[in-house]
């Protein structure tokens, strides 16, 4: 096991002309589960691909506990990735293939069938050694790429979005899977995903990317309550968190008549801006007899709670609004209701650097 750190890391491919990952720095624990999220073509892979030694680091460097691997073969540096596409050998059985790096390795046949044998037990892949890849599930071939990635007991796991191949409902029972099996072994684990929810409920710290750029790691709770930037409030939890833009008056912000009242030392912080942008999460939202006028478009019902789609008019524009209601409350669509934002809820942002205000 060990450590990770991405010191400054860069990937300019050849013939691009912004960074596909531009000065990476992050610093993986030993042991840590850490989740690497973004939009498509933020640079998720391309970190993931320089760490395991697949893509050229054009400056800065990464170490994997003490050694820098910044130029080392893929084989030198003691991991095990496992694709999206899982890339299994089709000609060969199950066992073959979760065997096969341990082969070039040159390990005995005995302890080769012993960490198979190991390896499919813990992955319940027992009874299916003798099958080919195309007599599997989904499901079983997304576990057959683990279990080759275990069998060869790296230092670090890669994993770039393993689960995009499966359905939905497979996709949340092998998240837990993946996430328990990882504790249970302990291996340090960078995991790539572009699936907030999936980066939210198995990372221990999830780091989010945009442009090339990280934009803020921590736990996934610290990320959704306390967001560096507009990206990430908007990026981070679903349904995505309210982002209005305000006018700034005397003692507050202002949508439409509505004028949510903040601090002065607040307000002074958005410099010259004329606007603010106020986040408020879904549940951030109540009901109330004054508020944001909403006129509701649809209310969706999920037994507990339910979820109202609405617009607010500020300035001529309308502006999407999503609030979480109590399901038992009676509101109806194509009417009118006022939602006051909870204050200690509030996330502030700068309209001119998108950066948080709040503490
Ligand atoms: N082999 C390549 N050659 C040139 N550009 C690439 C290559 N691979 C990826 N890119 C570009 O680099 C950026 C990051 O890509 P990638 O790391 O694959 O993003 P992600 O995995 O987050 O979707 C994108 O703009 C993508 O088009
Ligand atoms: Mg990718």
């Amino acid at each position: 096991m060990a450590t990770v750190s991405f010191k400054s890391a860069t990937r300019i491919y050849p013939g691009g002309d912004t960074p596909a990952v531009d000065k990476l720095n992050l610093e993986i624990e030993d042991g840590e589960f850490m989740v690497l999220v973004g939009p498509s073509g933020c640079g998720k892979s391309t970190s993931l691909r320089m760490l395991a030694g697949l893509e050229e680091v054009n400056e800065g460097a990464i170490y994997i506990g003490d050694r820098d691997v910044t130029h080392r073969p893929p084989k030198e540096r003691d991991i095990a990735m496992v694709f999206q596409n899982y890339a299994l050998y089709p000609h060969m059985s199950v066992a073959d293939n979760m065997g096969f790096a341990l082969k070039m390795q040159g390990v005995s046949k005995e302890d080769r069938a012993k960490r198979v044998g190991e390896a499919a037990k813990l992955l319940g892949l027992e009874e299916y050694l003798d099958r080919k890849p195309k007599a599997l599930s989904g499901g079983q071939r997304q576990r057959v790429a683990m279990g080759r990635a275990i069998v060869r007991n790296p230092q670090v796991f890669l994993m770039d979005e393993p689960l995009s191949n499966l359905d939905a409902k497979l996709r949340v029972q092998t998240r837990t899977q993946i996430a328990e099996l990882q504790q249970r072994l302990g291996v340090t684990t960078v995991y790539v995903t572009h699936d907030q929810v999936e980066a939210m409920t198995m990372g221990d710290r999830v780091a989010v990317l945009k442009d090339g750029l990280l934009q803020q790691v921590d736990t996934p709770l610290n990320l959704y309550d306390h967001p560096k930037n507009k990206f990430v409030a908007g990026f981070i939890g679903s349904p995505a968190m309210n982002l209005l833009t305000a006018d700034i008056t005397e003692g507050g912000a202002k949508l439409g008549d509505y004028v949510v009242p903040l601090e002065r030392s607040l307000l002074a912080k958005a410099g010259s801006d004329k606007t603010l942008t106020l986040g408020v999460r879904p549940e951030a939202f109540k009901v109330a007899d004054q508020g944001l006028p909403v006129h509701v478009a649809v209310v969706e019902e999920l037994g507990a709670d339910a979820y109202l789609y609405g617009t607010a008019e500020h300035n001529n524009e309308h502006q999407q609004i999503v609030a979480r209601i109590d399901a038992r409350m009676p509101v109806e669509k194509g009417s009118t209701i006022h939602l006051a934002a909870l204050p200690d809820k509030l996330h502030l942002f700068s309209t001119s650097t998108e950066e948080r205000l709040t503490a």
